[in-house]
């Protein structure tokens, strides 16, 4: 895993967009996130694709997660998020989510992880991560290999996400999201926190045993994973002066 130490939100945007990018073209499979922390990634990816004619065109996206029960129209729908917050703004062909609507959840979960195969698989995962170590909605206990399907929210994510609703209440109980395989599948995860809530979790994905307890964790498994993290993210990384001499003396070659 390559942990890079970037110096806020904004600069972490520019370095996981760079990284999309490569990926930005037809046929490219995007894998997205969300919540706040991808937020900087797809502001730069709207501007370059206004400003320096970044075209999405034949790009297709999956999304990791949804709300179950939540109406499609509801705001905080994670597919009217990424609309709003991306896909509304840049050409990008197609976008897929998890039906957290489905009458049959099961049929849904198969459904979602046979249109990601059919569609190649991921190129590159964009992902955050929850205070608890959640990686998508896989929450501290998820089975490491395990696939797209129904998944309970912990007390503290309800509590994380009662921000984007009136009140805690109104936040479901269920989710549909891509197992930790699922996501492993990807052929680059690049993983983006920010801010001092997310240091303990970001320690524990990065230098914390592989472990259920921590799901974020699974990305040491991965060939090609990429953790973004500011500084105030950065705190409890006990190899953080190794990941910033790594990074200075990064071949020229070599990409992020
Ligand atoms: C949410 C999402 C995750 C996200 C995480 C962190 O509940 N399901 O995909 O990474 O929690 O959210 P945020 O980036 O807003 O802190």
């Amino acid at each position: 895993m390559e942990v890079v130490i970037v110096e806020d939100q904004a600069a972490a945007g520019v370095l996981v967009a760079d990284i999309v990018a490569r990926h930005v073209r037809p046929g490219g499979v995007l894998g997205l996130a969300t919540g706040s922390s991808p937020l900087p990634v797809y502001r730069e990816l709207i501007r370059r694709h206004r400003e320096e004619s970044l075209s999405f065109a034949g790009c297709r996206a999956f999304l990791l997660d949804e709300y179950v029960g939540l109406p499609r129209e509801h705001p905080e729908s994670y597919r009217s998020v990424i609309r709003r917050e991306l896909t509304d703004h840049i050409d990008i062909d197609r976008v897929d989510g998890p039906d957290g609507e489905a009458t049959d959840i099961p049929a849904e979960a198969e459904r979602y992880e046979a249109a990601i195969k059919e569609a190649g698989g991921v190129d590159v995962q964009v992902l955050g991560v929850g205070t608890d170590g959640h990686l998508g909605f896989n929450e501290p206990g998820s089975s490491l290999p395990s696939r797209t399907r129904v998944k309970t929210l912990t007390r503290q994510t309800r509590e994380d996400n009662a921000r984007f609703f009136d009140s805690i209440d109104d936040v479901p109980h269920h989710v549909l999201t891509q197992g930790l395989g699922t996501i492993l599948e990807a052929g680059h995860l690049v993983l983006i926190a920010a801010g001092a809530s997310k240091a303990p979790a970001v320690a524990s994905a990065a230098e914390g045993p592989v472990s259920a307890f921590c799901p974020a964790s699974v990305l040491q498994l991965h060939p090609r994973a990429t953790l973004v993290v500011d500084e105030a993210a950065a705190t409890q990384l006990k190899l953080a002066d190794y990941y910033r001499y790594a990074a200075t003396h990064k071949p020229d070659w070599q990409p992020f």
